[in-house]
Formats: structure tokens, sequence, C-alpha cells
């Protein structure tokens, strides 16, 4: 029968939907990634290298939250964190990143630990925004 066939189909290709909708990570990016919404200056974040450092992707990946559930696993943090801040979200763009002296946050606090075991990662606004990054 065509029709039941066809349904058949149908019904595992929703089933793979569903699975790769689901609990699956997504696949790392495999380059630098540039984040240029700061008027001061474009962010490279070398995701490859941090994957590698922070050892697993919820360090910097949150669980979805119910205020605004994520579409994928590793959503874009800038879909969700924005300038200002759209609500239900109440964490705006700098916020998800940093305070505004940049002295903690999510970035600036591992800095500042490996800083501390003779690491070199940028604290400072100059060395993470740079106008030459485009
Ligand atoms: C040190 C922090 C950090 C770690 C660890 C990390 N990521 Fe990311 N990831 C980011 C940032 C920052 C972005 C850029 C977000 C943006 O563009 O808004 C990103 C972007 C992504 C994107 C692209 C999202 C999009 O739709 O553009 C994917 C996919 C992703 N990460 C997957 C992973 C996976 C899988 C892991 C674990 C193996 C991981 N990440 C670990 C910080 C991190
Ligand atoms: C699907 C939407 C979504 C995505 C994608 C997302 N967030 Fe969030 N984030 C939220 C919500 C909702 C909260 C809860 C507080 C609020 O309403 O702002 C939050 C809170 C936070 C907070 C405040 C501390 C906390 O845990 O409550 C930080 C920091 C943060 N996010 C950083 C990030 C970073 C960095 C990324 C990307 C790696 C990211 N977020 C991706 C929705 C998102
Ligand atoms: C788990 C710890 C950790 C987290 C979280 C982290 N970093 Fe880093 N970052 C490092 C280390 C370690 C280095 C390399 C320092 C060295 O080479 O001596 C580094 C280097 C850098 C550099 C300079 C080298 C390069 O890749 O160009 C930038 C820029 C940077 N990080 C941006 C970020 C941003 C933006 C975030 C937040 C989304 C972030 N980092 C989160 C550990 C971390
Ligand atoms: C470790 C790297 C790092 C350092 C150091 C850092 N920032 Fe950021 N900052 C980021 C990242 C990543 C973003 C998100 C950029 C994006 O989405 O394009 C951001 C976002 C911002 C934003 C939000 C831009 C907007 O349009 O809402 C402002 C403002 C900002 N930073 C200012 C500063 C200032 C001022 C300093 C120094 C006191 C500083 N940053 C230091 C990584 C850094």
């Amino acid at each position: 029968m065509k029709v039941t066939k066809l349904l058949v189909r149908l019904l595992g290709f929703l089933v793979v939907l569903v699975l790769v909708g689901s609990g699956f990570a997504q696949k790392a990016p495999e380059g630098p990634i540039l984040l240029k919404n700061a008027p001061m200056g474009a962010v490279k974040f070398d995701h490859p290298a941090h994957t590698k450092v922070a050892g697993k992707c919820e360090i910097c990946h949150h669980a979805s939250k119910p205020q605004k559930p994520a579409k994928s696993p590793q959503e874009a943090c800038t879909d969700c964190h924005t300038n200002p801040a759209t609500p239900p979200v109440t964490t705006k763009l700098q916020a998800a990143f940093h305070n505004p002296t940049a002295s903690a946050g999510l970035c600036i606090d591992c800095h500042k630990t490996e800083n501390s075991q003779g690491k070199a990662a940028p604290v400072k606004c100059a060395d993470c925004h740079k106008k030459t990054n485009a």
C-alpha cells in the first residue's frame, strides 16, 4: 500500500527530527567566531581552543531556562542576550559576558584563574575588543 509506506516514512522522518532537536549536542564550531555587536570593537573568540581549555560545553552554554527555552543545546548567546535586553530575558548582552568594569563574568573569571597559573588570557577591554578584528 502506497499510503502506508508514505506514512511510515513520514513517521521515521519525524522521529529523526525530534531526536536531532532534543538532547544531542550540536557540532562545535571549527574556527574562530567574530562577535561584532560591541561598538568598541569586535571580539575574536577562538572556539576550538576554548572548547579544549574548558573541557565541557556547559561551562559557557548554560542549560535552557524556563523564561525562554533554548531552541538547541548550544544556541547562540546573542539570540537571547541583546542590547537592550529583550523581555522575558533580563540579562543584557554585556552582562552575559562580563560586568561593566569587566572585573567579573564568564570570560573574565576563567581568564583571571588561568592567569594566576601563568597563562596570558586577556582581561583588559582593548585586549578583547579590537577595531582591527573585522
Ligand atoms: C569558553 C566558552 C565556550 C565553550 C566551552 C563552548 N562554547 Fe560554544 N560558543 C561560545 C560562544 C561565546 C559562542 C558564540 C555565541 C554567539 O555567537 O552569540 C559559541 C557558539 C557556539 C555554536 C554556534 C551557535 C550558533 O547558532 O551560532 C555552537 C554550535 C557551539 N558553540 C557549540 C559548542 C559545543 C558543542 C561545545 C562543547 C563541545 C561548546 N560550544 C563549548 C562559547 C563556548
Ligand atoms: C534561549 C535563550 C538563551 C541563550 C541561547 C543563552 N541564554 Fe543566557 N540566559 C537566558 C535566560 C532566560 C536567563 C535567565 C536570566 C534572564 O532572564 O536574563 C539567562 C541568564 C544568563 C546569565 C546570568 C546568570 C544566570 O545564569 O542566571 C548569563 C551570565 C548568561 N545567561 C550567559 C549566556 C551565555 C554566555 C550564553 C551563550 C554561551 C547564553 N547565556 C545563552 C537565556 C539564554
Ligand atoms: C575555561 C576558561 C576560559 C573561559 C571560560 C574563557 N576563556 Fe578565553 N582564554 C582562556 C585561556 C586559557 C586562554 C589562553 C591564554 C594563553 O594562551 O596563555 C584564553 C584566551 C583568550 C583570548 C586571547 C587568545 C585568542 O584566542 O585570541 C581571547 C580573545 C579570549 N580568551 C576570549 C574569551 C571570551 C570572549 C570568553 C567568554 C565567552 C572566554 N575567553 C572564556 C580560558 C578561558
Ligand atoms: C575576555 C574578553 C573581554 C574583555 C576583557 C572585555 N569584553 Fe566586553 N564583551 C566581550 C564579549 C565576547 C562581548 C559580546 C560581544 C558581542 O556580542 O559582539 C562583550 C560585550 C560588551 C559590551 C556590550 C556591547 C553592546 O552593544 O551591548 C560592552 C559595552 C562591552 N563589552 C564593554 C567592555 C568594556 C568597557 C571592557 C573593559 C572594562 C570590556 N568590555 C572587556 C568580551 C570582553
